[in-house]
């Protein structure tokens, strides 16, 4: 009995701290605006096939190849085959090219938490307000370092217990609160026609885009494809049951990406009176829809403030583990020492993430690709990078170490229940679908089909 209890609460140690890993911006900014640009219903029907497929697949791996080997992605792609050692590298540049825009993203946040502390709920609802605020060159640098320094901070000072103790109490409260906000947007004229947009799908609109943006989205809201999961299974104990603790964690990020796209979506119809030019806003989405929701309700400057910090938490714990992956990165990789490598990476974070922020006002001219360095960026590591790293670690599990592998780790606390729908997913139908997504969508993007 005794021991029971201990596994239990050990395995819900593992499940916590990965889902606390998982649940950030990803979920709360950037599934809802990829959702209303990709089609609504459409987007939201590919990303759950996605997830119970690959998703499952590939979270299953990188967490027993990590238990397995008890080391992080440089080490334990090297340790199961020197020859396949690349992969970790390649997973690891990853979180490299995240972490500027993620703080970037972060600074918007802590700077909405700022206005509506002061009570700017009314200004902030104007349309062009977000516009104004990233196009200006110093606001948005200042408050994207604010946001780096509080990063940094936890990280240097080493406080992330308490940080991360916090927010086990502020998650589920965000919970609370976004179906709070969804239920009061769904009573909102016009906010039905959202609904339907958000579940009904649109075959007509189904893309080698959509499905590679989805996919893209699903690895990285999982933190899939860049050796995180295989750095939380190394601490994972081998008693605890992985394939369980891999589906709770799957539908907990799962749910509340779902319910922030059921905040923000039907807003967007409600408060925009029906524009569909407002669903392809992008990356401003939540900054702009948000504001409007909060200034038409009664405290809505309370409500806006208690919401932001909430999102400014989820945000941190993410960037925390972030940047901490990055200074154990080049710890693994040169030896540099913690608290150095702390402060030399966040320097470097700075020099990168200064021309992103800039990208949106005085460096607009630089648009690779037609996008914003922000985009960009995200682009190259959701759209590119991921799905490269996804393919080889098929390839590689499925046939240079045999899936065997890592259903045997799975199994050694009980049964896999899914086992042959495993490891027909990562040696078949992964690797062609990979493949297939990540050749439409580069011929896509450099205007050789259009869709
Ligand atoms: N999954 C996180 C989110 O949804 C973002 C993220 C990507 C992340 N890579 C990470 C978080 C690595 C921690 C570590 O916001």
């Amino acid at each position: 009995m005794e021991k029971k209890r201990s596994n239990f609460s050990s395995k819900l140690g593992f499940v916590l701290a990965a889902a606390g890993s998982a649940v950030g911006l990803g979920n709360l900014w950037r599934f809802p605006y990829l959702a209303a640009k990709y089609g609504g219903g459409i987007f939201l029907l590919v990303y759950l096939v996605l997830a119970i497929t690959f998703g499952f697949a590939l979270m299953i791996t990188e967490v027993a190849i990590g238990r397995k080997t008890r080391l992080s992605a440089i080490g334990a792609f090297k340790k199961l085959d020197k020859k396949f050692g690349f992969i970790g590298i390649v997973a690891s540049l990853v979180p490299v090219i995240i972490v500027p825009y993620y703080c970037i993203i972060g600074g918007w946040v802590t700077k909405y938490l700022g206005v509506f502390l002061t009570g700017g709920a009314k200004a902030a609802s104007a349309d062009d307000y977000f516009t104004g605020f990233i196009t200006k060159p110093g606001e948005p640098l200042i408050w994207f370092v604010v946001f780096l320094l509080l990063t940094a901070g936890v990280v240097l000072v080493g406080v992330q217990k308490g940080i991360e103790k916090a927010s086990k109490i502020i998650m589920p409260c965000l919970l609370v609160l976004t179906i709070g906000i969804t239920v009061y947007g769904l009573f909102q004229p016009g906010a039905m026609d959202g609904v339907l947009y958000y579940l009904k799908p649109d075959f007509s609109r189904l893309s080698g885009t959509t499905v590679l943006a989805a996919m893209g989205q699903l690895f990285y809201s999982m933190s899939l494809a860049m050796g995180i999961m295989i750095t939380y299974g190394s601490y994972m104990q081998t008693e605890d049951h992985l394939e369980s603790s891999v589906r709770q964690i799957e539908i907990f990020d799962t749910v509340i990406a779902f319910l922030a796209g059921l905040m923000i979506i039907p807003a967007v119809f409600a408060f925009s009176g029906g524009d569909a030019a407002a669903l392809g806003k992008g990356p401003s989405l939540m900054f702009v829809t948000l504001p409007k929701v909060f200034d038409s309700m009664a405290f809505g400057n309370v409500i806006g403030a208690v919401f932001f910090i909430m999102v400014l938490f989820a945000a941190l714990t993410s960037a925390i583990s972030l940047l901490e992956t990055v200074v154990s990165i080049i710890h693994d990789k040169w030896g540099i020492e913690r608290r150095k490598g702390t402060v030399i990476i966040t320097l470097l974070i700075m020099l990168v993430g200064a021309p992103i922020s800039l990208g949106f006002g005085v460096l607009d001219f630089i648009a690779p690709l037609g996008m914003s360095l922000l985009d960009f960026f995200d682009f190259i590591s959701n759209s590119i990078l991921m799905p490269i790293v996804a393919f080889l670690t098929c390839i590689f599990v499925g046939f240079v170490m045999k899936p065997k592998i890592i259903t045997d780790e799975v199994e050694k606390n009980g049964k896999f229940k899914a086992k042959g729908y495993y490891s027909v997913i990562i040696k078949f139908i992964a690797p062609v679908c990979l493949i297939a997504i990540l050749v439409f969508s580069i011929l896509e993007a450099l205007g050789m089909i259009v869709v």
